[in-house]
């Protein structure tokens, strides 16, 4: 099979390379290294590649290709995708961008809770196979259990979602955020008879200045936070807030769409996604069942126990951060009634929530 990839130097591509070397995915295929700007120079020695680099936007190139990954945007899908399926290309076409999530014809994947949607897919000819949004999968990592067993009735869904989910560049300017703010107080906070309310001042101030490095957030985030994400749509919900009901019952294929909502959050976390979960439950079930449900849906989800040293050792962006790990924490039945269940969940939000379905699909092809 000869795949194509387009984006793979990009943040989302570089976690993509990585993860397939260090699961030995090129040794199924023959990879075809694409660029937009560095056409025809020596291609990466990535997966016994020994080509130049091809050029992105050549559509005779990319459509002898069996498959395309691409990590590229979805600028660069808008553009390409529909020229090669009007020449007729019967490739497969795998994509992080959202751009083509919701059409008719395409699969969101995430095999771990939908490979029944995904084999159906496959199985009745269709060629569009698109990463989900990373809250919704990370959302889906760790409580798909409860879904699948069709105990859920909705979800509220509140995040924290890190800098990563934003860009490169903003992964940049929070931490010189962090450290303007550090700066502007370096003298005070050595000296130990200072007082917190002067440092506080002087933060505050250098926040609301000027000169404060917000190109890419727009406004500060270390030492604040950003409760809007993406950008408005309708009924006053951000796009961000919108996706978690959509992909969710898309990825499920569900039948009668389960409520999802909640508010969409940027905290200056680096690239792991935290949510807190509110789960009205069809019905009472003991912690402990819902606990061996969570915990059997897959082999990353991990049920934190719900006391405070574990909750901090295990539960944290801190924790969690370049690992597959999807813990689940804070389970405990709240005072609205039994069938109210909270939940906090952290998952890597360059992983799971973006490069990790791309490469377990290009897998899936090789099956
Ligand atoms: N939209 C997400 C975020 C990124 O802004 O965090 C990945 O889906």
């Amino acid at each position: 099979m000869r795949v194509g990839f387009i984006g793979w130097r990009g943040m989302v591509g570089s976690v993509l390379m990585q993860r397939m070397l260090e699961e030995n995915d090129f040794a199924g295929i023959e990879p075809v290294f694409f660029s937009t700007s560095q056409v025809g120079r020596p291609g990466p020695e990535i997966g016994g590649y020994n080509g130049v680099l091809e050029d992105a936007s050549d559509i005779d190139v990319l459509s002898k290709l069996d498959a395309i990954v691409s990590c590229q945007g979805g600028d660069y899908t808008k553009e390409i995708h529909p020229k090669l399926r009007q020449k007729g290309w019967q490739g497969y076409w795998i994509d992080a961008a959202s751009s083509l999530r919701m059409e008719k014809n395409a699969v969101i994947i995430l095999d771990p809770t939908n490979r029944s949607v995904i084999d159906a897919g496959l199985k009745s000819g269709i060629k569009d196979y698109i990463g989900g949004n990373c809250t919704v999968s990370l959302m889906l990592m760790a409580i798909g259990g409860l879904f699948n067993a069709g105990l859920v009735e909705w979800v509220s869904t509140m995040t924290y979602q890190a800098s990563s989910g934003a860009g490169a560049q903003n992964m940049r300017e929070l931490i010189e955020q962090m450290g303007t703010l550090h700066q502007s107080v370096g003298t005070l906070l050595d000296d130990p008879a200072s007082a917190i309310l002067d440092i506080d001042r002087k933060v505050t101030a250098t926040l609301n200045s000027p000169d404060f490095p917000t190109e890419q957030f727009g406004f500060p985030l270390a030492g604040s936070l950003l409760p809007y994400i993406d950008r408005e749509v309708e009924d006053g919900q951000s796009r961000e807030e919108w996706k978690g009901f959509a992909e969710t019952n898309k990825i499920l294929g569900t039948t009668t769409p389960i409520p999802i909502d909640g508010l969409c959050v940027r905290i200056g976390a680096m690239r792991c996604h935290s949510q807190a979960l509110t789960i009205k439950l069809k019905k009472d079930l003991p912690l402990s069942e819902i606990s061996q449900i969570i915990a059997k849906a897959n082999q990353w989800v991990d049920v934190v126990p719900n006391t405070k040293p574990e909750t901090l050792s295990r539960l944290t962006p801190t924790a969690v951060s370049g690992t597959l790990r999807v813990p689940v924490g804070r389970l405990r039945k709240m005072k609205m009634g039994p069938e109210y269940l909270a939940a906090f969940t952290v998952g890597d939000q360059l992983l799971w929530g973006a490069a990790e379905p791309l490469r377990r699909m290009v897998r899936i092809l090789m099956e």
